[in-house]
């Protein structure tokens, strides 16, 4: 193998995210069966255990791909040189705790990492956040990084994407490869909208197959609510499927999507009257290593109004983590 294994930091690499996630990226399910990767695992030192326990699991699994396996915590050598950073650890929201108090402790963990990411990542670094409030995190993680590209920091939503993906073929009784089209705007939470106004099964529109009420009554609610839905049936927040969905993500950006459309949460040029610097969810496809929101699309005011609400939500997180100082 000749080619120079590309660096992916992990944080929260002692959690179920981060367990489901590794072993498929050293197995080559991300980055292709032919690219080398070398994993840096954070963790905080409660954590730690946890990411050796996984990275003996590794070893012991003999990957052919895997060029390595550090564990550190400590932010700086976690990132040197990452060409990718996966930010899943984060702090979860605890009995008796304010949202306030949970931006805050998310700000802090993600200032200092994005702070890091600035000093230390390859130049070509690409970040993906998934530790929830994922779409505030990766603003507060951004904005400590000045000298990255904007436009190389995003967060999760291709969860939503994917079960949008599936009830909406498991609706139609038709394959899930057959759908295409579908947008989730906005913020990574309840307020969420899987728009399936552009979306085609088989070529044909989704809304001349299911009925029309379904689709913008119970089906967004289900989507925007299957978070919820998983942690009640489950009794712990989804876990394969999102770092099935994380790894969508990244392969899909660094590999390119072709002609087929997704969703990602990307920082806003203002397109679709986004305000400028959020980081909001849109239809997106990637060409040579960028996302490119996908533009033109036609809103009308059910969308529009959607949309909106769910933006509000993002401008408030932001106003919020602004006042409280975490924007650095
Ligand atoms: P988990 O509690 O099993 O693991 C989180 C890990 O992060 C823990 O091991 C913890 O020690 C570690 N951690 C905490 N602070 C850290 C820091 N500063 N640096 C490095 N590691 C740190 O949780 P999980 O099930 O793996 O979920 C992780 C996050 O992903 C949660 O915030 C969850 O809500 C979120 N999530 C997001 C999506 C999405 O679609 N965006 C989907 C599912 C879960
Ligand atoms: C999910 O979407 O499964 C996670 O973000 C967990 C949650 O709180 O909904």
């Amino acid at each position: 193998m000749s080619r120079t294994p590309v660096t992916v930091t992990i944080t929260g690499a002692g959690g179920q995210i981060g367990y489901a996630t590794m072993f498929r990226i050293a197995s080559g399910a991300m980055l292709g069966a032919d690219q080398p990767v070398r994993l840096r695992l954070l963790e905080i030192p409660q954590g730690m255990r946890g990411a050796e326990g996984a990275a003996l699991e590794l070893a012991d699994c003999a990957f052919p791909l895997l060029a390595g396996v550090e564990l550190s915590d400590d932010p700086g050598a976690a990132f040197d040189g990452a060409n990718l950073a996966m930010l899943i650890g984060s702090r979860p929201r605890t009995a008796g705790m304010e949202r306030g108090d949970l931006l805050s402790a998310n700000g802090a963990i993600f200032g200092p990492q994005g702070r890091a990411i600035g000093e230390r990542a390859a130049d070509d670094v690409r970040v993906i956040v998934v530790g929830n409030p994922a779409n505030t995190n990766a603003l507060i993680a951004q904005q400590h990084a000045p000298d990255v590209p904007a436009d190389r920091f995003t967060a999760l939503t291709r969860l939503d994407h994917n079960r949008a993906v599936g009830l909406l073929a498991a609706e139609a009784g038709a394959p899930v490869s057959d759908v295409d089209g579908i947008t989730i705007w906005g913020n990574h939470s309840a307020t969420q909208y899987p728009d399936l106004s552009d979306a085609t099964i088989a070529g044909r529109a989704a809304l001349d197959v299911v009925d029309a009420d379904w689709a913008r009554g119970a089906y967004i609610d289900r989507v925007a609510k299957r978070g919820a839905e998983i942690i009640e049936v489950r009794g712990g927040s989804s876990v394969a499927s999102a770092a099935n969905a994380a790894i969508d993500h990244v392969r899909d950006w660094v590999l390119g999507t072709g002609e087929r459309r997704t969703s990602a949460a990307v920082v806003s040029r203002g397109e679709y009257g986004v305000p400028e610097g959020l980081v909001s969810s849109f239809p997106v496809r990637s060409t040579g290593g960028a996302w490119e929101v996908v533009e033109g699309l036609a809103v009308d005011a059910f969308s529009r109004e959607r949309i909106g609400a769910s933006v509000a939500e993002l401008v408030s997180e932001r106003d919020a983590v602004r006042e409280l100082g975490l924007l650095g």
